[in-house]
């Protein structure tokens, strides 16, 4: 990541005429604070004249629809080595009034860790160097940077047993400085809970520039911080998790049926099955519009049910026989491995791949495809006539451009109580929906078509999800459901609408902790959780 860099006076020089004197100065104050701190510090420094700074603004930038050159970038871009780097950049920061961005794994859907939706400037702290994994097999623990990706976690588990995991996410490149702050949920959510349920232990640095841990922190720090949202209560430098035991083998299986299939019944008699099943089974369902396979020039409607069963064939097949024959699983659709392939396996590698392709952090779940997500919770059963509708939907875009997936709750899940952690959606909820777009054309204007077809699908989900809030998974992040004003800053009564979608009843102790550790909201961005102080 190093690169040759102009040394300090030149770099400042540089800022000032990119910037102009007025604007600079906060800048070239801030730069001769961090050097006063460390004078090396420079070196892991990027301006915009910088060359590598385009390089590395996108090395982590996982949704491209935030890659234009009309996005507002960074003025700098902040890369530490050593915690004393992220205290000194704080202690800067605050001094100079430098808003932060934080990044672990740049998997933010609206690109809020390395940009903003308003033009205020800010420096991009890339904590891409901190990704270190310590696992101690002996107590099942690990002690994990925010950096490390889910993929990279699972293989180094999996180098030193193949009978523990961790109930994080499916897709191997998000970072779990991200992730866990937000929740965290995969294949093992209905047996073990989230990321976020499974941790013992974190170090944070606080707004002061205090480093702290479980215990100086405090619980009500410490609750917020599994789950109420990155970049607000303080930059997480590492996580201590829980590891899980999974059996050595475990049976992946996807069965695909089109609308011609009987599609849209055995949907709707999944919803029937799937939060009741044993807490071995995740069940996940994607529907999506695909080129009909009978017909030429002819689109159809296809559902996925791809499973996985923490045991063999032999335990899962006679189970779902019993509890979901609709489906008709059968042996040649499933594929017995070990947990950590997988992972691969849901996200979509071929059977043969290499469990190295777990560490590769460039691969895109999306491809080159921009996205949007949004998300919902189901608690009654949807009837036949509203998935006809969203087959409706779903055929006003074009093949594997739009869909829903749909993850079953359940199990462990309604275990958890609510308050538990600041994630709320725990009893009471069938499955998680998450309505996307992809799109790969350029442009505002394609870009509309999209966003506005989610939109509508959206609204057309209304009467079919919760209520009274319509909840939302802070993790797939969706600023139509509300936002902070101008650069993040708060107002605890707009934030109240869309904070109650993520946390339901836990936003207001959300709120009382932010205001005890963080009353100047340092830490922001559009959607972080405001202190009262900002009530007006
Ligand atoms: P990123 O670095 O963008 O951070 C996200 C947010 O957390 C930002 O606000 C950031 O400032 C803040 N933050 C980051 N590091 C921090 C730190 N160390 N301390 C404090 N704040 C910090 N979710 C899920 O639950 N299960 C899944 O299977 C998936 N799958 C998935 C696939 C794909 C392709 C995408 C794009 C996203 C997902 N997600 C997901 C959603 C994902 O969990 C969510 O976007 C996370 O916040 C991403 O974490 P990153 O660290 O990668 O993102």
């Amino acid at each position: 990541m190093d690169t040759a860099h102009p040394s300090f006076p030149i770099l400042v020089a540089l800022f000032v005429l990119l910037l102009g004197v007025t604007s600079s100065q906060p800048y070239e104050e801030f730069l001769q604070c961090l050097e006063f701190h460390d004078s090396n510090i420079t070196s892991i420094v990027y301006t915009r004249a910088n060359s590598s700074f385009s390089s590395l603004l996108e090395s982590s930038i996982r949704n491209p629809r935030f890659d234009t050159s009309a996005t507002p970038k960074p003025l700098l871009i902040f890369t530490p080595r050593q915690i004393s780097h992220i205290e000194s950049a704080i202690r800067c920061s605050r001094a100079h009034r430098i808003q932060i961005r934080v990044r672990s794994g740049g998997h933010d859907y609206e690109g809020l860790s390395y940009s903003t939706d308003q033009n205020s400037s800010f420096l991009l702290l890339d904590l891409i160097r901190f990704r270190n994994i310590s696992i101690d097999l002996a107590q099942q623990t690990a002690w994990i940077q925010p950096a490390v990706t889910t993929g990279e976690l699972y293989y180094r588990i999996a180098e030193k047993s193949s009978i523990l995991a961790f109930p994080s996410g499916i897709c191997p490149t998000v970072g779990l400085g991200g992730q866990i702050s937000g929740g965290g949920w995969g294949t093992l959510l209905r047996k073990y809970g989230l990321a976020a349920d499974n941790v013992l232990d974190a170090t944070v640095i606080d707004a002061k520039g205090r480093i702290l841990n479980r215990a100086s922190m405090g619980e009500d720090l410490f609750w917020a911080i599994r789950g109420g949202g990155g970049n607000t209560f303080g930059i997480v430098i590492a996580w201590k998790i829980k590891l899980v035991p999974v059996p050595a083998t475990v049976t992946a299986c996807t069965v695909t049926r089109t609308l011609e299939q009987n599609a849209t019944e055995i949907v709707h008699r999944w919803q029937y099955v799937v939060d009741k099943l044993p807490n071995d089974v995740f069940f996940m369902v994607v529907l999506n519009s695909v080129a009909n396979p009978v017909q030429a020039n002819a689109t159809t409607i296809q559902a996925s049910f791809n499973s996985l069963y923490l045991g063999g064939i032999e335990g899962l097949i006679p189970m779902m026989d019993a509890k979901f024959p609709d489906l008709g699983l059968r042996r040649e659709n499933c594929v017995e491995m070990s947990w950590a392939k997988s992972i691969l396996y849901f996200a979509g590698f071929p059977l043969n791949s290499p469990l190295e392709s777990l560490l590769d952090r460039t691969i895109s779940a999306t491809g080159s495809a921009k996205f949007k997500g949004k998300s919902d919770y189901v608690k009654e059963p949807i009837p036949i006539s509203g998935f006809e509708g969203i087959w409706e939907k779903l055929k006003e875009v074009g093949v594997q451009t739009g869909g829903l997936i749909l993850a079953s709750y359940g199990g462990k899940m309604s275990e958890i109580p609510e308050s538990s952690i600041p994630f709320p959606h725990r009893a009471g909820n069938i499955y998680q929906v998450e309505e996307v777009a992809f799109w790969v054309e350029d442009g505002v204007e394609a870009a509309d078509g999209y966003l506005n077809w989610l939109r509508g699908l959206y609204e057309y989900m209304t009467p079919y999800v919760s209520k009274n809030p319509r909840e939302a998974y802070a993790n797939y992040r969706d600023l139509d459901i509300g936002r902070n004003g101008g650069g993040g800053e708060g107002d605890y009564r707009r934030a109240r609408s869309w904070g109650s979608s993520y946390y339901k009843n836990n936003f207001d102790r959300l709120v009382r902790v932010k205001t005890a550790v963080d009353p100047a909201n340092f830490f922001r961005n559009e959607q972080s959780i405001p202190p009262l102080s900002s009530w007006r």
